[in-house]
């Protein structure tokens, strides 16, 4: 592994014996913010390999995914990280955007599951399911929680990953850096 800063996990100090509550990846590569070049998420890390992507002063910071174990979905929770407490999906992508923002990326993008996209008529495009989804009428907790976490979506597309729940389809999204220094 060449970036092995890219990996943070979750732990639950109450359960030494299986204590993975959450994960998530991520890397840096270079995007001069050219949207024909995003295409699916196994072209973009190279189905998931991504230290031959991976660039030490890529200008752009790539969340490949994050996961927290059913158990642990929706949980609040209390972390030296941040005041107060917090869901662990939003603790691992706080620390994730401020480790990525601190080291000099200009934004961070990721290409989103829409796991209820399956849900609706399948003569929905996934264009019009993530319009949709930005304007509040329908609900996908992928999209949720990124749009929750502030990121903006960018653009659906009909092919990611072999992910039947998406219909195969998926949608990029990107966080902005929100203050200069
Ligand atoms: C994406 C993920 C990390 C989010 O974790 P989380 O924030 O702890 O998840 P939650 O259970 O709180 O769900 C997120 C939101 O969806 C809502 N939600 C979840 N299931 C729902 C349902 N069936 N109907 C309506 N709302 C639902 C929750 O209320 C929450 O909304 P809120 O932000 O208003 O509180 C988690 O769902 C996960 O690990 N999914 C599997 C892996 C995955 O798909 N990762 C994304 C890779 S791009």
């Amino acid at each position: 592994m060449t970036f092995p800063e890219g990996v943070v996990i979750a732990c639950d100090e109450g359960k030494p014996e299986l204590p993975v509550a959450g994960s998530q990846y991520f890397f840096r590569f270079d995007w001069d913010k050219d949207l024909s070049r995003l295409t699916s998420w196994e072209e973009a890390t190279h189905n998931g390999n991504t230290w031959e992507v991976h660039r030490d002063d890529g200008t752009t910071g790539f969340l490949v995914g994050v996961g927290v174990v059913p158990e642990y979905r929706g949980m609040r929770v209390s972390h030296n990280l941040r005041f107060g407490e917090h869901k662990i999906s939003e603790l691992l992508i706080a620390f994730v955007l401020d480790s990525l923002f601190n080291a000099g990326v200009e934004r961070v993008i990721a290409n989103a599951r829409i796991p209820f996209y399956h849900k609706v008529g399948s003569e929905m495009r996934v264009e019009a399911y993530c319009a949709f989804r930005q304007e509040g009428k329908l609900f996908d907790p992928v999209l949720r929680f990124h749009e929750r976490m502030g990121a903006k979506i960018l653009k659906p597309v009909s092919y990611s990953m072999d992910d039947p729940e998406s219909r195969n389809g998926g949608c990029w999204v990107v966080y902005e850096r929100r203050f200069e220094s």
